[in-house]
């Protein structure tokens, strides 16, 4: 039983929320639901990792506006803003080892104008923080009050230590300038709008099995993750945003498989007969991960409601229906 602490306001008309990384993958769906929930939306993005076909389909309306700006330089916001969601930062394991000094910058930095917005403005401030927080965990199912296994000089370092330093800089602002902060732990999250070659594994594997070709597997498989779609996290972030919690919460899906399982549901539901290709496992690689989500449950009333059978479906069919330049190798 769900026991929800948080009353969820029907209608946000009037109210504005500024959304740093509101072109990519997950900030474009929080766009979506903000804007569906009377909103104005302000997206802040460079577009390192994002892409603007991810918020083509809002640029029409009214309450949105794009607006292509690096948050790690200083701008500036006209007007009332109540919502300051910060969740820009390269994300997948491909991008943020392209871009290691980017993603410090950009939660260093970043996080700090962010905030700085959200002290201004007097507005509710969303930290997107994540999972990599407790690096390769002793503790499993991991739970908020674990403080991690992070290796701070590895090669990953620069995504974990960078998300790391921006939870504790938003920890610093709530207690020294009074800024209603909160922190969402993201746990690995699917869906429409990721890219097809972040090296993520759902769309790695959705793109190798709709190409026919083997399906790569790091280590022998059996390492576990749990992928939570794409609405239900926004469901949960929204929920977070309204709510008065201060620490981080937990978001994802508790639900865990092995690799090697997903690769199996991947190969039945887009039906391809591709091999696995086995490589070896890359560095600081987390064996496990699991979120408990215990708290966000009690404190939110949150749960994640779809199943992977019907997330993997909406997702491949995504894949399906893109246009050819961007499927093409
Ligand atoms: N997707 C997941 O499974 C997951 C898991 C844990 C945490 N997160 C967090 O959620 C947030 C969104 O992740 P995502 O998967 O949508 O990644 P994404 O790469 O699709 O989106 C990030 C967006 O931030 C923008 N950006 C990066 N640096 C910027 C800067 N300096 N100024 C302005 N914009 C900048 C990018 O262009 C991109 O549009 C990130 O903060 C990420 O750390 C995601």
């Amino acid at each position: 039983m769900l026991s929800a602490t948080v009353e969820i306001v029907p209608t946000l008309n009037e109210k504005c929320a500024v959304v740093s990384g509101g072109a990519g993958f997950v900030g474009s769906h929080m766009c979506d639901r903000l804007l569906k929930e009377g909103c104005r939306v302000i997206v802040l993005d460079n577009l390192i990792t994002g892409a603007e076909r991810n918020i083509e389909h809002l640029q029409k309306n009214p309450r949105f506006t794009f607006k292509n700006q690096d948050v790690t330089r200083p701008f500036e916001i006209e007007g009332s803003v109540d919502f300051v969601l910060h969740m820009a930062s390269p994300a997948s394991p491909k991008d943020y080892l392209e871009y290691p000094l980017e993603t410090l910058d950009v939660g260093s930095t970043g996080t700090r104008h962010m905030l700085e917005l959200a002290e201004e403005k007097k507005a509710k401030y969303l930290l997107t923080s994540t999972s990599e927080c407790y690096g390769d965990p002793d503790v499993h199912p991991q739970v908020e009050t674990y403080w991690g296994n992070v290796n701070p000089v590895g090669v990953r370092s620069c995504y974990d230590e960078s998300k790391r330093y921006a939870e504790a800089l938003t920890m610093a602002f709530h207690r020294v300038h009074g800024v209603r902060t909160t922190i969402a732990r993201i746990f690995n999250t699917y869906g429409p709008r990721m890219q097809l070659k972040d090296g993520r594994v759902v769309p790695a594997f959705i793109d190798q099995a709709l190409h026919g070709e083997p399906m790569t597997v790091f280590g022998d498989g059996s390492q576990t993750r749990s992928f939570c779609y794409v609405r239900d996290l926004v469901d949960g972030l929204y929920r977070l945003t309204l709510s008065d919690e201060r620490f981080p919460v937990n978001l994802g899906n508790p639900q865990e498989l092995t690799i090697l399982e997903f690769a199996e549901r991947i190969r039945r539901l887009t039906g391809t007969t591709a091999q696995l290709d086995f490589k070896p496992l890359p560095q600081d690689d987390p064996k496990r991960r699991q979120p408990n989500i215990g708290k966000a449950r009690k404190i939110l009333g949150w749960e994640p409601k779809v199943s992977l059978e019907d997330g993997l479906k909406e997702t491949i069919a995504y894949f399906q229906n893109l246009p050819s330049p961007v499927l093409a190798r």
